[in-house]
């Protein structure tokens, strides 16, 4: 158009060039005015996101304050009891979700190694995550030392509770600073060593080039599942905590390995309360009680031999994993719970 009206010389060449180049002067503004709307409207979604977070009120808190300094401190020994225990994690659009948990008792003493099997979604993460308080119960009470949970510090009660979730997170940082996560600053690291002994990490970490510096993580190097579970085992270690939630932890890790862990664990942990969540019977057949779980509900109990002699669900998940039982082929891999 503008080359048609120079040479009908109603427009000058000089013109068409200033002309040109005012357009492009002119459109880059209106083209960032168009990207700042965007990033406007994105910013104005995110904030609104982060102001509902920052005025949630958290629904566990420690007793009758939110300054944190209130409840009871005292150290903790380590027994852990369930009373008549019932749980629903609320309602979900409108109607109320069936029951998680129903009608749990449990005493666990100090030193008492109790192991829990179940098919899954059977209630075992609903059941631990209730001992550290991520929900509190529905009815029923838990105790450790035969005080409400509800009346500890919540700070304090978690600080004597290591736990290893099932889903292992690790923060993007050096391995070192992975398991020293919760402990104080100057603790040297001989003890991060230590708990990375007993975890059965050591060694592989001391393979690796740049050994507790490496740094892993979303940003850092991959990790195998079974080399996470037992990084975030170290973590919980390191706290040297009274009581120990161990749920699924050891699930990638081969089965040498994992005896080598609990060998460890024994040793270490003598007088710990521990509680391993399992789909291996190998993993929980030492335990001092064994719970079998079921839609929620406790369904067997009691010591590897004690179940076994009952012949239940117990005797034939042991039969399925040994590869006995007489209507189930010997599988590969078939030291896991269920089918
Ligand atoms: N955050 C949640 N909100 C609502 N329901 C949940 C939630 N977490 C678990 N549930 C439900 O509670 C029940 C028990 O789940 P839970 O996670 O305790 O099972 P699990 O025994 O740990 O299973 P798995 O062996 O797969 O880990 C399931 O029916 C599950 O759907
Ligand atoms: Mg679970």
């Amino acid at each position: 158009m503008g080359g048609y009206l120079v040479i009908k010389g109603e427009l000058t060449l000089g013109g068409l060039v200033t002309f040109n180049g005012l357009l492009f002067v002119l459109t880059n503004p209106m083209r960032n005015a168009g990207n700042l709307m965007n990033e406007i409207q994105r910013y104005a979604a995110s904030a609104a996101k982060v102001n509902d977070m920052l005025l949630e009120h958290p629904r566990v808190a420690s007793p009758a304050g939110k300054s944190g300094e209130t409840g009871r401190k005292a150290p903790i020994r380590g027994k852990v009891e369930f009373r008549d225990v019932t749980f629903t994690y609320g309602e979900k659009k409108g109607h109320i979700l069936q029951p998680s948990l129903t009608g749990i008792n449990l005493v666990a003493e100090p030193g008492q190694t109790i192991g829990i099997i179940g098919l899954t979604g059977s209630g075992k993460t609903s059941l631990i995550n209730l001992i550290v308080r991520l929900y509190d119960t529905t009815f029923g009470a838990i105790l450790i030392d035969d005080v409400d949970v509800r009346d500890y510090n919540l700070q304090e009660l978690r600080r004597s509770i290591g736990m290893v979730m099932q889903d292992v997170f690790l923060f993007s940082d050096t391995i070192e600073g992975n398991i020293a996560y919760g402990v104080p600053a100057d603790t040297p690291l001989e003890k991060i060593v230590d708990s990375a002994k007993m975890a059965a990490a050591d060694d592989f970490v001391r393979h690796m080039t740049e050994g507790y510096e490496t740094i892993v993580g979303e940003r850092g190097v991959g990790l195998s599942g079974g080399q996470r579970q037992r990084i975030a085992l170290a973590r919980a270690l390191a706290m040297d905590p009274q009581i120990l939630i161990l749920d699924d932890t050891t699930s990638a890790v081969d089965m040498e390995t994992e005896q080598e862990i609990q060998e460890a664990l024994h040793q270490h942990m003598g007088n710990r309360t521990i509680f391993i969540i399992a789909h291996r019977i190998s993993s929980v057949r030492h335990a001092d009680q064994i719970l079998v779980m079921d839609q929620g509900r406790v369904v067997e109990r009691g010591t590897h031999e004690e179940l076994m002699a009952c012949q239940g669900i117990y005797q034939d998940v042991y039969l399925t994993q040994a590869g006995l039982a007489s209507d189930t082929p010997a599988s590969q891999g078939g030291d896991q719970l269920g089918p």
